[in-house]
């Protein structure tokens, strides 16, 4: 499918202050010279921000971490996980058409977002709230037909609970993700066959009962839901997991190619070559190649 920038774009796009700060914290994951590594998460927060990626958020990731606009763009256009056209200012409802929930009543579903939506997807509907797409198997077949809505998956779907969970979420409510027949997760739908003593502990699995306390998945992010935690770091204030409150960071931090010195052109210590004796001398290798390496080795101790 070809997928190009849409005709009507934004003057610009700047990330809030907070989703700046996040951005470049993840760079610094990357070693020195690698943060377009970050390329993917940066222009994912990008779009959480915006709910799509525009031209001018795409330019400003590739400024952000030094590359190309070219490059920002192949990977903004090859990945169907962003979005490069407005979508609904609610949700943008994505229905697995795979064939687990094609079988148990997908096109059903795709037939209420063709009439409540639009008839047509990647288009907002008339009071621009909503906008679907058909998406491929999002990983929970079991509980098949189901729709990713926001951030999160509403499963067990029928063509009246999606059309009840559109007018809920138009009303402004965030109705509880997971199943909507009632399931607690996978198991069964006539109910459990096995470790029937297990059920009952608890009212929702793990996946729900967080949203529910969140109790937030279809709002973007500004950056200022969670704090911004960078214990790759070694901050002291930030190094423990703010889940658990338990420091997790290793003291002391893997290093690429510890020990191998920069060579004479500048380059960084992860970026030095490595030696491997496994590696066979070529004929047509240049006969000064492998003696710089074998001198690099030696200067580092590691002969
Ligand atoms: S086929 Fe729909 S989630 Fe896998």
């Amino acid at each position: 499918m070809l997928r190009r920038l849409h005709p009507v774009q934004p003057d610009s796009f700047a990330f809030t202050p907070a989703n700046l700060d996040w951005a470049r914290a993840q760079m610094t994951k990357y070693p020195e010279g690698r943060q377009q590594s970050a390329i993917i998460p940066i222009l994912w927060r990008a779009q959480e921000q915006e709910g799509w990626l525009s031209r001018p958020a795409i330019e400003y990731c590739a400024s952000l971490l030094g590359m190309a606009y070219i490059r920002a763009l192949e990977v903004a256009t090859f990945y169907f996980m962003f979005q490069l056209q407005p979508v609904g200012r609610v949700a943008n409802i994505q229905i697995c058409g795979t064939t687990t929930c094609m079988i148990c009543g997908a096109e059903d579903l795709v037939a209420v977002c063709k009439r409540r939506i639009a008839p047509t997807p990647h288009t907002l509907s008339a009071d621009g709230k909503f906008s679907w797409e058909e998406v491929e198997c999002l990983g929970a077949c079991a509980n098949a037909p189901m729709a990713q809505i926001g951030k999160d998956y509403y499963e067990d779907l029928t063509a009246e609970t999606l059309e009840s969970l559109i007018d809920r979420m138009s009303a402004g409510e965030v109705p509880v993700p997971g199943s909507q027949s009632g399931r607690f997760a996978s198991e069964p739908a006539t109910g459990l066959t096995s470790l029937t003593e297990a059920q009952g502990f608890e009212s929702a699995n793990a996946s729900v009962a967080l949203a529910t306390e969140i109790g937030e998945t279809l709002k973007r992010i500004d950056g200022t839901e969670v704090p911004i935690l960078t214990k790759w770091r070694r901050n002291p204030e930030a190094a423990t997991d703010d889940q658990t409150g338990i420091d997790s960071a290793p003291e002391i931090e893997p290093r690429p190619a510890e020990g191998a010195p920069a060579d004479a052109t500048g380059a960084t210590e992860q970026e030095a070559q490595a030696s491997s004796a496994a590696r066979p001398v070529s004929k047509r290798e240049p006969a000064d190649v492998r003696a710089d390496e074998t001198d690099a080795v030696k200067g580092s101790g590691k002969d």
